[in-house]
């Protein structure tokens, strides 16, 4: 995986002694409130375990999921997901190669930082520097924070789609230049 650096983040792979900062940022509501179909909140290390295992398993050379730091004193911040994005109607549990999607969740005392802007928008960079075209971003119609990084990020809004995930969702786009 690429680690990836801006100003103030190193973004890197997970490590297997990051499963506690994992547990600690999934298991809350107000991070979980707006993800997924079905919120569902992290209930021990071994789920921890498993969702880092997941993660590195995406690893393509270009999709990922990055664990955000802070650059200067290494702190984890939170992570950005690159990632296929399960289309409606087929297995939710299997991403077919198709379209890529990107997105960001932080823990709640790294919010209101511009964080998780500055490290979306690295990972948007490696991926059109990657050859990838065109990224979508969906989001909870409610979940106004990740709205403003889609825009924040250079993401155009695309209306309101059913296409993915079996559920509503706003769509944000963003294309190689
Ligand atoms: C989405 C999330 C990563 C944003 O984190 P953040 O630290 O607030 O992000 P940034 O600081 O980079 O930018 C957030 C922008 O949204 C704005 N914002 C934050 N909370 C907001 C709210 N409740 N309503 C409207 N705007 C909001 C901020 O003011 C900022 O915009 P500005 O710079 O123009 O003022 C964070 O809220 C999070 O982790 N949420 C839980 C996980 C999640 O929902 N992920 C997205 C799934 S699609």
């Amino acid at each position: 995986m690429h680690r990836l650096r801006t100003d103030r983040l190193l973004l890197r792979p997970w490590y297997v002694t990051d499963a506690d900062f994992i547990l600690d940022v999934y298991s809350r509501w107000d991070v979980q409130r707006y993800v997924g179909v079905m919120p569902w909140m992290m209930a021990s290390m071994d789920d921890a375990f498993d969702r880092l295992t997941a993660w590195n398993l995406i690893d393509d050379g270009v999709r990922g999921v990055w664990a955000v730091t802070e650059s200067d004193s290494g702190k984890l911040l939170g992570t950005v997901v690159l990632k296929y994005i399960p289309a409606s109607g087929t297995n939710l549990a299997v991403d077919l190669a198709g379209e890529t999607e990107i997105g960001w969740h932080f823990h709640p005392d790294a919010w209101g930082k511009g964080y998780a802007s500055e490290a979306a928008s690295a990972v948007l960079r490696h991926a059109f520097a990657h050859g990838l075209e065109r990224i979508v971003a969906v989001t909870n119609p409610h979940n106004l924070a990740s709205q403003r990084v889609c825009e924040r990020i250079g993401m155009r809004h695309a209306g309101v789609t059913d296409a993915y995930y079996d559920t509503r969702c706003d769509l944000f786009v963003a294309t190689a230049a």
